[in-house]
């Protein structure tokens, strides 16, 4: 190994004398590839390392070339002769066509039996597109989503990948040495499916992410705004969530957030934010993904038309001085009732969410084939990835205990969580309204719940609005098959459509 110590001391990029002494390769070396690349060479693989822009690849190996072995390549052409075979090249570039341009030139250059990992945020769609074109090539793809920001990437991401089995076979060890680790030991990775199965569930990753950090900040405006605390003082209020069964990487860094102090101003750090939030990529994808698939993800859409009406800064001025209550705060004695009933608001919410979101998985995953496994999901969310919750092990333990269950929402430990807290879930929802505090999320998470609870649904009104006026014909309570009302004649007949 005598030419790769030579590379993790700086030496020139990919020299001959490298030649297949690889044993993973990483393309794409901004901060998401150059830390994963980091952690598999931190775990003992000898890493080839290669980026469109020679510099970046040089100053990987000159700022941590001693954190294990690299093998820097100038070309693609020096990155793939470096690797050993079956070679294996993670691709770790920006979304969209960048990513398609870069297959499409290590592809030109590896031989059939060869992987190429595409660890970005891209849609599975296009996961599913690239992963056909390359198998017809016997080039295997694996799409795969890795969640924890740069931070998890070097350390221990959340590792989604998706692909055929025998790819993940050559890629599992290292994998599972570079991914984060739960409370048990259990690496954060697992075959999640073929093609773009790995890539859509990390895309519903990020939609329950939006969700979770919306229910997080609604409680927050709640306490704020309601009870007239600090941000301090809700902080300390977070903490505390923090230890019981709210215990999870975004109320921790919530806690974090309300606490800091902005160094210009002295005032509370959450203060001299502009209160405009992005939606962008994943988030809408999720959402988008749900409408097509026929998944009501309501808590998730509205965390994302939530962030939607916070950037439409001309629309809020427009209607800034519209009427609403009088803005009046609780009485202060009912402090500590509000701020548990908020807690069980937001405990009762985040079990919504998560239930939407893996309704979609098994609905994606019953379209296109993938057999996924919910309880495998749920483990490898358990560390590593923003999400990541003492909540996502009783979730895992739902579903190992019934795969087939037909919402988390009916597994016992949950039901019996949703029967504690509905009342305190109503009063927020309630108070919230009377107060004007907006709570678009524990709002469309209650009525998801009132919805399938409901012995009728509205929707029976809804079907004769549609026979009325379209023909649309309806089902019956009472007998099969299809029926339309002559609504035209005075007497309204009803006929058997087919
Ligand atoms: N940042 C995060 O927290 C995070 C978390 C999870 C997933 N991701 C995903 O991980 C991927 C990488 O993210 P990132 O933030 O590290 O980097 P990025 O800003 O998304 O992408 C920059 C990298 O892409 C390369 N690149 C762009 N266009 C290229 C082209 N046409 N041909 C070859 N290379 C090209 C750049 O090379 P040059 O240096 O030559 O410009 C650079 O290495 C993205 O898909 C991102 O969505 C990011």
């Amino acid at each position: 190994m005598a030419s790769t110590d030579q590379a993790a001391g700086g030496g020139t990029p990919g020299k001959g004398e490298n030649k297949g002494t690889a044993q993973i390769g990483v393309t794409g070396l901004a901060v998401m590839g150059r830390n994963l690349a980091r952690n598999l060479a931190r775990h003992g693989y000898v890493t080839a390392v290669h980026n469109r822009t020679e510099t970046r690849t040089r100053a990987l190996v000159e700022e941590f070339g001693g954190e294990g072995r690299f093998v820097p390549a100038a070309t693609p052409e020096e990155f793939v002769a470096s690797l050993e075979r079956p070679r294996r090249v993670i691709a770790m570039v920006k979304a969209g066509a960048p990513t398609d341009a870069v297959i499409e030139e290590f592809a030109a250059l590896l031989e059939p039996g060869d992987i190429i990992v595409d660890a970005g945020n891209a849609h599975f769609a296009d996961t599913r597109r690239r992963e056909q074109a390359l198998r017809e090539r016997g080039i295997h793809f694996v799409g795969s989503g890795v969640s924890g920001g740069e931070e998890g990437a070097l350390h221990g991401p959340s590792i989604m990948p998706g692909g055929s089995a025998e790819s993940y076979a050559a890629l599992s060890p290292m994998l599972e040495a570079i991914a984060a680790k739960a409370d048990d030991g259990s690496p954060c990775v697992a075959h999640i499916g073929p093609d773009g199965a790995g890539h859509f569930v990390k895309m519903v990753h990020n939609g329950i992410e939006y969700a979770d950090m919306q229910l997080i900040a609604e409680s927050y405006d709640l306490l704020r705004h309601a009870l007239g605390l600090p941000p301090e003082r809700i902080a300390e209020v977070f903490r505390g969530w923090n230890q019981g069964r709210l215990d999870s990487y975004l109320i921790e860094i919530t806690a974090q957030v309300l606490a800091h102090t902005d160094a210009a101003t002295g005032g509370p750090f959450v203060d001299i934010v502009l209160d405009q939030a992005e939606q962008k990529g994943t988030g809408r994808w999720t959402v988008q993904t749900a409408l097509d698939l026929g998944v009501p993800v309501s808590g998730i859409a509205e965390a994302v038309f939530a962030r939607s009406v916070s950037g439409h800064a001309d629309l809020r001025a427009a209607a800034r001085e519209l009427p609403g209550p009088t803005p009046t705060l609780l009485d202060s004695a009912a402090y500590d009732r509000f701020a548990e009933d908020v807690e069980q608001a937001l405990y009762a919410s985040k079990i919504i969410a998560y239930a939407q979101g893996f309704h979609q998985i098994a609905v994606g995953s019953a379209e296109y084939g993938w057999d996924i496994d919910q309880g495998r999901v749920a483990a490898i969310w358990r560390a590593g990835c923003i999400i990541r919750a003492a909540f996502l092990d009783r979730i895992r333990a739902a579903f190992d205990g019934r795969p087939d269950l037909p919402t988390l929402l009916v597994d016992d430990h949950f039901a019996d969580a949703l029967r504690g807290a509905q009342s305190a879930w109503r009063r927020v929802v309630s108070t919230a309204a009377e107060l004007g505090v907006p709570t678009p999320g524990f709002a469309a998470a209650l009525a998801y719940y009132d919805s399938l609870r409901a012995e009728r649904l509205p929707a029976a009104l809804v079907q004769g609005q549609r026979d009325f006026f379209g023909a649309h014909t309806y089902h019956r309570v009472d007998r099969p098959g299809t029926f339309h009302t002559l609504w035209a004649d005075p007497d309204r007949p009803e006929v058997t459509a087919s």
